[in-house]
């Protein structure tokens, strides 16, 4: 989703703010623009597609200064082109603006804008907050910074803004409700952006802003305050934990073929210091003292979307199996509309990559205020989901730059079965089981390599069906939901219409579309329902469809009905589906390559969606 960055120091700011916008890239966006403050001169460039477009504007049309802010936009209000990309400037042509989110009460704002002869030249919701400011500003009498915070009180709905005045030419105001920002804090230099991305390789220093908070940057500090209140507060610096090259693809030709092999490293690291081998448990310190209190409730609510929400699903039948608890799953978006019945007995678990994913912060609020207990499963650190969860995981895959995400996924479901392990534990799991299930977890690695190792016999089969139009992905049990992720990875990032279904729904309805152009993907390991899997594909078969097996250990039953077999290696069956997940997101990244689409930046699509 939409990007920004911002800079006041003693250098230039166009090459750090763009270097910036390259950096948050990986957000999804469609057009992009800078505005810098010269010696009081406001100057702003911003162009429709790419941050190498806005580049070659700045060659024709070029501009510097030490306070520069930059974004890149995903559009919501207006289509994407250049008079709709931020920043946004008032009529006055002094105050530029750039905004994440979106502002619900813009069409009322504007019409009592118009009234007061203020005219548009876009369609977005940005465009009506900086003429709002604007007009505070003139008509009040009050400074750069009480102008926006007046502003946005005026405000309903979500926001992460950075704004500057050709008047106030030393600063730079940023606030946020609902779309976080980081200011990252330099030696004179100060940085202000949506993620800590832009910043890592300047300072580690930063701020996370919280909701409902407005930062003024100068030349001699920075102040914060909260909106509402207008009181000062003071607040902890902390250190970020990432490096330069966490954030580059190195020799990769796409983040997301670096972050698939990233796995081998980042599903150990999600079990680092956490499994414990004699007591066939695992230890996670975020959650610990409250587990008298999970142990004992009633039922688990799992919200989530996307990728984390078929994470989600496997959560649901592992806890239910190793743990013994009801737990319902649902999508954060329809959770958090319908009338849900949670109380103290509950505990509300939210899944997220960015931790920042608008539906399941709202989720996550609402379970708090029903007195629900709510956990974290997050990625970033210190978002906002983490912090506003009474208690957590972090997942410690490291950052995920590809919009498709992979091992956010695979480092998600390692948290749930560590979850399921130490809950089920606690709550009759035997030992034997507890430490069988530790084991496998322990010797995962070697099997993510051993399925990487592959990877050479997947391209082929991406190659064979590149030109297919559907996919069908079919799984049962713990596989089901991997069928769901290998289609919504098919689907946006090779634009191949995909479906996953449980493998015996097929005869309910989508047989119907199988002939001889289908490639039917069907995880098929060696497990309880394999017999029951073999029938499923020879339906499939019988109607030609093209059948790519994904399974632990080739056999003639499989040779003799699939067209692929892609084997992933033998293993106790609790870890298989983190295992078979690469094969699917392999499969996906080639297909992707052979049909010419942009892998990590899929169109239409945002890393972070933080509008609902
Ligand atoms: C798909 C994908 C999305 C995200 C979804 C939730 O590859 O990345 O479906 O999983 O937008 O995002 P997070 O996990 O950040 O809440």
């Amino acid at each position: 989703m939409c990007g920004i960055v911002g800079y006041l120091g003693v250098k230039d700011s166009i090459p750090i703010i763009i270097k910036g916008l390259k950096r948050l890239e990986y957000r999804g966006y469609d057009s992009a623009g800078v505005a810098v403050l010269d010696e009081g001169q406001l100057c702003t460039v911003k162009q429709a597609g790419k941050v190498k477009d806005l580049e070659a504007a700045l060659i024709e049309s070029p501009c510097s200064g030490r306070i520069g802010i930059a974004h890149t936009r995903w559009a919501t209000h207006g289509e994407p082109n250049d008079v709709n990309a931020h920043p946004h400037v008032d009529q006055t042509g002094k105050i530029a603006l750039i905004h994440n989110g979106i502002i619900e009460n813009y069409n009322s704002l504007r019409e009592v804008l118009k009234q007061q002869g203020v005219s548009f030249t876009s369609e977005t919701d940005t465009e009506v907050l900086v003429q709002l400011i604007s007009t505070i500003y003139q008509q009040d009498n009050l400074s750069f910074t009480m102008s926006v915070q007046a502003a946005l009180q005026e405000v309903v709905g979500a926001y992460g803004i950075v704004a500057i005045c050709a008047d106030e030419p030393d600063t730079i105001v940023a606030a946020r409700f609902g779309s976080p920002l980081v200011l990252g804090i330099g030696d004179g230099e100060y940085y202000i952006a949506s993620d800590a991305s832009p910043i890592v390789e300047y300072t580690r220093n930063v701020i996370y802003l919280d909701e409902g908070e407005l930062v003024t940057i100068t030349f001699t500090g920075y102040t914060i305050r909260k909106i509402a209140e207008d009181n000062i507060v003071t607040k902890e610096i902390t250190r970020i934990d990432l490096s330069v090259e966490e954030i580059e693809k190195g020799a990769f030709p796409h983040f997301m073929l670096k972050e698939i092999y990233d796995q081998e490293r980042t599903i150990k690291d999600t079990m680092r210091g956490r499994l414990l081998l004699s007591e066939g448990s695992a230890h996670l310190g975020g959650i610990q003292d409250y587990l008298p209190r999970i142990e004992k409730v009633r039922r688990f609510y799992i919200t989530a979307c996307g990728t984390s929400w078929h994470a989600g699903l496997i959560g649901k039948y592992i806890l239910e199996e190793f743990a013994n608890i009801p737990v319902h799953i649902e999508y954060a978006s329809e959770f958090r509309y319908r009338k849900t019945i949670l109380d103290g007995n509950t505990v509300v678990i939210a899944i997220s990559q960015s931790g920042e994913t608008a539906d399941t912060l709202a989720a996550i609020r609402k379970a708090r205020e029903q007195g629900a207990l709510t956990m974290g499963i997050c990625n970033v650190v210190g978002s906002s989901i983490a912090r506003e969860t009474d208690c957590g995981v972090y997942t410690h895959a490291g950052p995920e730059i590809g919009v498709a995400s992979t091992k956010a996924f695979t480092a998600q479901v390692t948290v749930l079965l560590m979850l399921a392990l130490l809950l089920g534990r606690r709550r009759g799991l035997s030992l034997d089981t507890g430490v069988a299930l530790v084991n496998a977890l322990d010797s995962i690695d070697q099997l993510v390599r051993h399925t990487l190792d592959q990877a050479n016999k997947i391209k082929q089969v991406a190659k064979e069906n590149q030109q297919a139009d559907n996919f069908l992905y079919l799984g049962r049990g713990l596989n089901f939901p991997i069928a769901l992720e290998g289609a919504l990875k098919c689907k946006e990032i090779s634009y191949i219409h995909a479906e996953g279904y449980p493998a015996a729904e097929m005869k309910h309805g989508p047989i119907a579309l199988i002939d001889e152009k289908m490639p039917v993907v069907v995880i098929a390991p060696h497990d309880r329902t394999f017999d029951k899997i073999i029938s499923n594909i020879s339906e499939v078969k019988a109607r030609q469809g093209r059948v790519i097996a994904i399974t632990d250990k080739c056999c003639p039953e499989l040779e003799r009905i699939s067209d692929f077999i892609i084997e992933v290696g033998e293993m106790h069956r609790i870890i298989f589906p983190i295992v078979a997940t690469i094969p699917l997101q392999i499969l996906a990244y080639h297909l992707a390559v052979y049909r010419g689409c942009n892998v990590d930046q899929p169109r239409n699509l945002a890393k972070s969606v933080t509008v609902e």
